[in-house]
């Protein structure tokens, strides 16, 4: 029986929505193959053993797993694997032969955590440190997947210390004005869950959004308002990545907002599959694969797209190598309607991450000549 530690809460934007995501997966979770243990992250990010495995909610249920913030701490040891803090103050090891790591955005999905798990010797799900830490950035997303030939959505980088320089404002909104006109989304570049990202409609508004956007990273994105339709293709694999026929999300609210996502259960329709006509469809599913690969993705990622209603082009809007996990996540619904059904895509993704682990296990990390 393989001892899975489950991280999840993290210190990120979307704390709460991996506590519903963790639930889920341990829902789901093969209990006769697997041993869970959990371990919660504060908001502060510190770690915290959680004594007891609760019952998890019934599959379907979208409650959170408790995360009891006092406890015994737990510690990543570089070479030596996972501790905890004994009831006498001393520390013992933990036993875990994998990391399921689920956290959304910051200190989770973004390579910090991988970083500190590949010290520590532990496998884990999902993408490793480069691929994490580009997929968590959606403006390093975009150039490499522009050198790749891979069509994404104009946008205008802007520094947190461009505010500083007089006549910022006006000719920031001069050149959106020149580029692609309003309205505009404004959007951190390191963010998740739509967290600090505006639709912009007049230069006016422009401020508030981008000192929104400025509380969650040091970079923003101001990118060109597409008129489309949002469509999402699950990615799983390392080196033969397989993609599963996309899905449509249909917000209801003026975009696919925070509160559409986690809030409103009206918030958003889905459509699994999406319906597209079968070249669009090809088109989709070629370029999820050429994007995961060239952003060195492995495990698993959704990659989102915008379908342009005028002129039916794809663009890839963004990656996200933890996608939401509960049940009507679109991640596992489209592996699902693709004939892997959720306690399998957990079986599959720990596999791959064993598979990933052994093979770098047999790389040289000295110099033998
Ligand atoms: N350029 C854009 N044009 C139109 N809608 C957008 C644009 N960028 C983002 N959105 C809307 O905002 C949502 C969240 O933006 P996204 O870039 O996907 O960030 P997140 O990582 O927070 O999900 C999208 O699902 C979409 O509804
Ligand atoms: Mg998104």
């Amino acid at each position: 029986m393989k001892t899975i530690v489950l991280l999840y809460g993290g210190r990120s934007g979307e704390h709460e929505v991996s506590l519903v995501s963790a639930a889920s997966i341990l829902s789901h979770l093969d209990l006769s193959a697997y041993r869970p243990i959990l371990v919660g992250i504060t908001k502060k990010g510190k770690w915290v053993l959680q004594e007891e495995v609760p019952i998890p909610p019934e599959t379907g249920s979208m409650s959170g797993l408790p995360l009891a913030e006092k406890g015994r701490k737990v510690y990543v040891l570089p070479g030596a694997g996972f501790a905890v803090e004994s009831p006498s103050g001393s520390v013992e090891s933990l036993p875990c032969d994998l990391v399921f790591p689920v956290l959304h955005g910051t200190f989770g999905e973004d390579g910090t955590i991988q970083g500190l798990l590949e010290c520590a010797g532990i496998p884990y799900v999902g993408a490793g440190v480069l691929g994490s830490a580009i997929g968590m950035d959606k403006q390093v997303t975009k150039e490499l997947l522009k050198g790749a030939g891979i069509p994404v959505v104009d946008s205008i980088l802007i520094h947190a210390a461009d505010w500083a320089n007089p006549g910022f404002f006006p000719s920031l909104a001069r050149k959106i004005e020149a580029r692609f006109g309003w309205p505009c989304f404004v959007k951190p570049a390191c963010s998740g869950s739509s967290v600090g990202t505006s639709k912009v409609s007049d230069s006016q508004t422009l401020e508030s959004a981008l000192f929104k956007a400025f509380l969650y990273d040091e970079k923003v994105l101001v990118e060109e308002f597409v008129f489309a339709r949002e469509i999402e293709c699950a990615v799983l694999g390392n080196d033969k990545p397989k993609a599963f026929a996309p899905g449509e999300v249909i917000p209801s609210h003026e975009f696919y907002d925070y509160d559409a996502k986690y809030s409103d259960p009206k918030g958003a329709s889905f459509k699994v599959p999406a319906p597209l006509l079968a070249e669009q469809n090809e088109a989709v599913l070629a370029c999820a694969i050429k994007a995961y690969k060239t952003l060195c993705l492995s495990g698993m990622a959704r990659v989102d797209f915008f379908l342009d209603k005028k002129t039916g082009d794809i663009a890839v809007n963004e990656v996200n190598t933890i996608p939401g996990f509960t049940s009507i996540s679109m991640y596992p619904m489209l592996c699902k309607d693709g004939g892997l059904p959720y306690p399998e895509l957990i079986d599959s993704l720990i596999d791959l991450a064993f598979e990933r682990f052994e093979r770098r296990s047999e790389l040289r990390f000295s110099y033998d000549s």
